[in-house]
């Protein structure tokens, strides 16, 4: 037991994080952008319709969840507080240990080489699998852009095998199953432009974090000019009627609705992961995380709000509400600016989580948890390429065929289960190292950090069974890969860790 809870010397972790190689150039206004970049994107634009509406079920009679209504700006002001006191934990700890691996590299420190490892393997749902769901999300709209300018691409080029597959019996997709070409009586049913927008993500990551960062602040200014558009313009068109009912479906629909639209809210921790290559990341981090999540707070409430004013709430049930919100309304002439602006989002977010999750399986690699050959820093980029285009083939070849609903409920799950144990990592480290020198403190401790630990708990049962269920699954197999792999070639338990 005790060698499967050894903890990692803080000391270790900061000495290997200074001979990495990677630039330290990210400042708090980097960071606050890479923040904004990941958080603003599919969550804002697409499942705002499943967390306003609710979620019919493969019967396509009977709802999966409820729905809050008007009433989502509830849940997303209550989820901005939950998110606060997950990102005061994240603060405190990101400020004590800058290393990249994020929530990993603090449970390896607090809380022990198996939590660690379970961490790490549960912030592939957060970063890649979120990724999935998001890139599948971009070729959507992509794809609705494309056909307002009169260019179609076949069906079966822009449709995964499962999201054909899981589509309800009478859906348009389902004659796909027939009508798509077939391989040796498979139909090929392949998302062609989310596999193109990941590998070129992926080839931007490659070739250095400054040329990335440069796209993304573009990309964040772009998306900010296209929420106010729509605030500006949808609010001249806001029937107060739609606001009543407030609460359609109660406490259920508010809290439900706040399960699903938790997606719009990862990211903000993700930044944590550039903790290696942020200047002065003692006092930068805890700024870029806290602005990053209050500026996007105050959009959420804002866009939601216009949102469930211009139309009804149930006709937010569409793969782009904002768009459909804005169509219903009569405002067509500007969807095409929306979808555009969805698009461009969510480039933003691709980008930031292509860029966590390889800094996250680097720090895995170099504590032997994961070969270690994946933990190599590019001579001339100076970054990590290995696992950069590693997350970059896992990523787009899921999404090729993948569903993205299914894999949004995957990612909530999984990124409130990591916010839990950071909040706990905090108490626990205060517990077993108080003398350490901390540059950010979460203030009143115990209610903040075990508050956010039930808050988010509390988050996770808004989700369906089914979710709780595949997140199960994804924790046996990784346990499994544990014992088979990383629990032998550990660093720290075979005393060959660097210093
Ligand atoms: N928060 C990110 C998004 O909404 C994951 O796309």
């Amino acid at each position: 037991m005790r060698k499967l809870f050894g903890r990692k010397p803080i000391a270790e972790l900061m000495a290997e994080s200074e001979g990495t190689g990677l630039r330290r150039e990210l400042g708090v206004k980097d960071l606050v952008m890479l923040s904004i970049g990941a958080v603003i994107g599919a969550g804002i634009f697409s499942t705002l319709g499943q967390a306003a509406a609710g979620e019919l079920g493969p019967d396509g009679i009977h709802f999966v969840r409820v729905g809050a209504g008007p009433a989502l700006i509830i849940s997303f002001v209550l989820l901005g507080g939950v998110c606060a006191l997950a990102a005061l934990c994240y603060s405190e700890l990101a400020s004590m240990i800058p290393q990249a691996g994020s929530a990993y590299a603090y449970s390896y420190a607090t809380l022990g080489e198996i939590v660690a490892w379970i961490i790490g393997w549960d912030l592939i749902l957060e970063y890649a699998v979120g990724n999935v769901a998001v890139a599948i999300a971009w070729s959507g709209y992509f794809v609705s852009l494309l056909s307002g300018f009169g260019i179609t691409i076949p069906p079966w080029m822009v449709h995964g095998y499962r999201e054909v597959l899981l589509a309800a019996p009478g859906s348009e997709l389902k004659p796909l199953m027939q009508t798509a070409p077939h391989l040796l009586g498979i139909p090929i049913l392949i998302n062609v432009p989310s596999f193109v927008i990941v590998g070129l993500i992926t080839w931007l990551l490659v070739i250095g974090v400054r040329e990335s960062a440069r796209v993304n602040n573009v990309m964040v200014g772009v998306k900010l000019l296209v929420l106010a558009v729509f605030v500006i313009i949808g609010g001249q068109h806001i029937n107060m009627a739609n606001y009543h009912p407030f609460a359609p479906n109660g406490w259920k629909g508010i809290h439900q609705g706040a399960a699903i639209a938790f997606f719009a809210y990862i990211g903000f921790d993700s930044i944590s992961t550039a903790a290696e290559e942020a200047k002065d990341p003692q006092r930068t981090m805890p700024r870029g995380i806290m602005i990053g999540l209050a500026v996007c707070t105050v959009i959420y409430v804002i866009v939601g709000a216009v949102a469930t004013g211009i139309v009804p709430y149930q006709k937010l049930l569409a793969n782009d509400p904002l768009a459909a919100a804005f169509d219903q309304a009569g405002l067509q002439r500007f969807s095409w600016f929306i979808s555009l602006g969805a698009i461009i989002s969510m480039s933003a977010v691709l980008l930031v989580f292509q860029y966590g999750q390889p800094r996250i399986f680097m720090a895995m690699a170099r504590d032997g948890l994961l070969p270690r050959f994946a933990a190599k820093i590019h001579p001339k980029y100076r970054t990590p390429h290995i696992t950069t285009i590693i997350t970059g083939v896992f990523v787009a070849t899921w999404a090729l065929i993948g569903d993205a609903g299914e894999t949004y409920d995957l990612t909530n799950i999984g990124t409130l289960f990591a916010f839990v144990l950071v909040c706990i990592g905090v108490l626990v480290l205060r517990h077993t190292d108080p003398d350490r020198v901390r540059p950010f403190r979460v203030p009143f401790a115990w209610p903040v950090c075990i508050g956010g630990a039930l808050a988010c708990v509390y988050t996770m049962f808004g989700l369906p069974g089914t979710a709780w269920l595949r997140f199960g699954v994804w924790l046996v197999i990784g346990l499994a890969l544990y014992f088979t792999y990383g629990y032998k070639n550990s660093t720290l338990r075979n005393g060959t860790s660097q210093r």
